[in-house]
């Protein structure tokens, strides 16, 4: 085990940390120099590999599905193909149909979780094509996979994912630029623009570190609270999962992610004073979709808090509208759709570590779970 780094108390505060240097790693080892080669080279696919694709199923779990549900609005927006999502231990024993020209993708960070390997076992007998992304070199599933694309996030001691999953995100971005570039569904106007962005995550990230204080008052303010609700959009609605898996697994409260247009067929009954939302409420003012997206939210925002709810909201810094609509407001940098999500899981990270350790909890090793879920 890599030694913990004495200016952390925990593995998960020090990898929470790591994810600048993380991030920048893989952004060398993708969008070095020469773009196109690099990226081919790394992800072991052709450029006849990706041009024959016609449909992308991404099988994980946990987390690693969570990072799979972002990969499917990257590939299908940037790559131009159609992706699904499945559970690792559904896809398994559920005698998918195939196609040909169907490019299946296992994520895992640990390459051990014995329900991905299961799945992957299905998908070889099925003859489909497999990749498989992975933080760990020659990972027992890397051995069987077609190709295996690394993310870059360094050792992680924690079991909550926290830079393993960011460095998921990274790889399904770069290999949507790949795609798209590759297949024309992206202009070179915009794969310059998004690798222009891409160059700022690393410091965008690490100027979310510096909120931490916020994110440790939120804790502190709502320690007592077993229930929460968790709302984002669009791509952002994978990050609302992560951050109710966060908050479950490291400090044992229950919560539960929504897309925020969902709320109010059904969940909005449960909503009163009592129930903190953390809402995810970014834009990009330069993007009219996703300024369309984000009116939408505000008055989902403005419904919720008429109803009494505590609103604490993950929003762009310079957004005073929702600054002055939540109670509490963890403001994040501007960038583009869809790298936001890289940033906007930081917070949840940073606050679900302080829930855990103020409601006592074992951090690093939360009961009943361990990194590697090697049964099925
Ligand atoms: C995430 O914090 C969890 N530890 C868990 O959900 C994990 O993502 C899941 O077990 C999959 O692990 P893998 O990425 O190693 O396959």
């Amino acid at each position: 085990m890599s030694p913990l780094d004495p200016r952390f108390p925990h593995y998960m505060l020090q990898e929470i940390y790591e994810q600048p240097n993380a991030l920048q790693r893989g952004i060398d080892h993708y969008f070095s120099s020469e773009h196109r080669k690099t990226t081919e080279e790394e992800f072991r696919l052709s450029a006849r590999d990706a041009e024959s694709v016609r449909r992308i199923r991404i099988v994980a779990s946990g987390s690693s599905r969570f990072a799979g549900l972002y990969g499917e609005y990257v590939l299908e927006r940037l790559g131009g193909i159609p992706v699904e999502v499945d559970y690792s231990s559904q896809y398994a024993y559920r005698d998918p149909l195939t196609e040909p020209g169907e490019l299946t993708v296992f994520l895992t960070q640990s390459g051990t979780t014995a329900d991905t390997i299961a799945a992957q076992v299905e998908a070889k007998k099925k003859g489909a094509k497999t990749v498989v992304i992975c933080n760990v070199k020659d990972a027992p599933i890397t051995k069987d996979a077609d190709g295996v694309i690394y993310t870059h996030a360094g050792k992680e001691v924690a079991v909550a994912a926290t830079k393993s999953f960011t460095a998921q995100l990274l790889a399904l971005f770069a290999l949507s630029l790949y795609f798209g570039d590759l297949r024309g569904s992206l202009s070179k106007v915009r794969l310059a623009e998004l690798i222009s962005q891409l160059q700022s995550l690393p410091e965008s990230v690490g100027t979310v570190l510096k909120n931490k204080g916020l994110c440790k008052q939120v804790a502190s303010k709502y320690l007592a609270q077993l229930t929460w609700m968790i709302l984002a959009r669009d791509v952002s609605y994978p990050i609302a999962l992560e951050t109710a898996l966060k908050f479950k697994e490291t400090a044992y409260v229950f919560a539960e992610g929504f897309p925020t247009g969902e709320v109010k067929h059904g969940p909005t009954a449960i909503v009163d004073s009592s129930l903190p939302i953390w809402m995810v409420m970014t834009r990009d003012p330069q993007d009219a979709h996703s300024v369309l997206r984000y009116e939408k939210s505000l008055s989902i925002l403005k419904d919720l808090r008429s109803k009494g709810s505590p609103i604490i909201a993950v929003a762009n810094a310079d957004d005073e509208l929702v600054a002055g609509l939540s109670q509490d407001f963890i403001p994040v940098p501007t960038t583009d759709p869809l790298l936001s999500p890289m940033i906007e899981v930081i917070p949840s990270q940073l606050t679900a570590y302080f829930l855990a350790v103020g409601r006592g909890k074992d951090v690093d090793n939360p009961r009943n779970l361990s990194k590697s879920v090697v049964v099925e």
